[in-house]
């Protein structure tokens, strides 16, 4: 199967990844089905995997992520070379009574050390894309995105993305990266539509824009009933409405890209037929 593939700074890749963290983070399968997991999408032509120094699971060992996806490439028979693997630096998991939580360090000493860290987890010389996880309201952006600027500069990294940011951060790291940076990474969904303004700045400045938890997240939504209209779309054409949502979010703009996370092989073999969907003028007017 050839799957939609799209430009995405210098390379060309499949519009629709696989985005890694549910395979590493609390609730992840055994290593053999994670490893399944990859591979399947693999075999199925997907050439965009999805991870971060920050996918493990809190007060376990770090960047299990990155291991899973070097592991998984090192084990696959297909040609590792066209695999566009991006990753991500400035979080990192703690777990406070208990509870595994999110937290950031956007120093520029952090985002070089975890990058090499990185770079050396991925078993690369040089990371495809490596993204900003996210702004640390401790450090001026500038300083974050300078260090971002220095992994390029000494090769850690051959291109930049940045991640939940805003159009002022987007100006902003455009310029101190200028042409390196090529992605920003936010979310988006049918249950997630505040990032609609760095949508249509990223296809106006020329940078990617990829969706996470496109679907929602693995958690169950708080609002269900959203999802109503691209079920309704889902039975005309005989598919999974998740491939509705996915079809609809490509349809944004051909900057767009989808990144569906998954814990086992079905959800991501059904997932990368999204970019074969078409759907119709009509269908996209009542899917908003
Ligand atoms: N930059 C950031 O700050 C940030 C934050 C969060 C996530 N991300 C990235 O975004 C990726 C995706 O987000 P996510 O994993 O949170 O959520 P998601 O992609 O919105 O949803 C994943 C869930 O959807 C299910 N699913 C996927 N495809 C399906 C299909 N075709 N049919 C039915 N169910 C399907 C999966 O089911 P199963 O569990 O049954 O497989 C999984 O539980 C992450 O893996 C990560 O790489 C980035």
């Amino acid at each position: 199967m050839t799957l939609l593939a799209r430009n995405l700074g210098p390379y060309t890749t499949t519009a629709v990844g696989l985005g890694e963290m549910p395979l590493t983070i609390e609730g992840k399968p055994d290593l053999e089905q994670a490893i399944e997991t990859i591979h399947a999408a693999l075999d199925a032509g997907c050439r965009h995997i999805d991870t971060a120094w920050a996918y493990y699971e809190s007060g376990g060992e770090e960047q299990t992520g990155e291991k899973l996806v070097h592991q998984a490439l090192q084990s696959w028979s297909g040609p590792r070379q066209d695999v566009l693997v991006a990753t991500k630096v400035g979080h990192f998991r703690n777990f406070t009574d208990g509870r595994p939580t999110w937290d950031v360090d956007g120093s520029p000493e952090n985002l070089i050390r975890r990058g090499k860290e990185s770079a050396k987890a991925l078993g690369v010389d040089s990371i495809d894309l490596l993204y900003f996880h996210r702004p640390d309201p401790k450090v001026p952006y500038e300083q974050s995105i300078e260090a971002m600027k220095q992994l390029v500069d000494e090769g850690v990294a051959k291109t930049i993305g940045i991640s939940n940011a805003s159009v002022d951060q987007i100006d902003i790291a455009l310029g101190i990266l200028g042409d390196d940076l090529v992605s920003v990474q936010n979310q988006y969904s049918p249950v997630f539509r505040e990032s609609e303004d760095t949508l249509a700045y990223t296809a106006e400045k020329g940078l990617a824009f990829v969706c996470w938890s496109p679907l929602g997240g693995f958690r169950k939504a708080k609002d269900d009933t959203v999802f109503e209209v691209f079920r309704q779309v889902a039975r005309q054409h005989g598919v999974s409405y998740q491939q509705v949502v996915l079809a609809w979010e490509l349809s944004k703009g051909r900057h767009v890209f989808v990144i569906p996370g998954a814990h086992r092989p079905a959800t991501i073999l059904d997932s990368l037929q999204a970019g074969e969907l078409e759907l119709t003028i009509d269908e996209l007017a009542k899917l908003g």
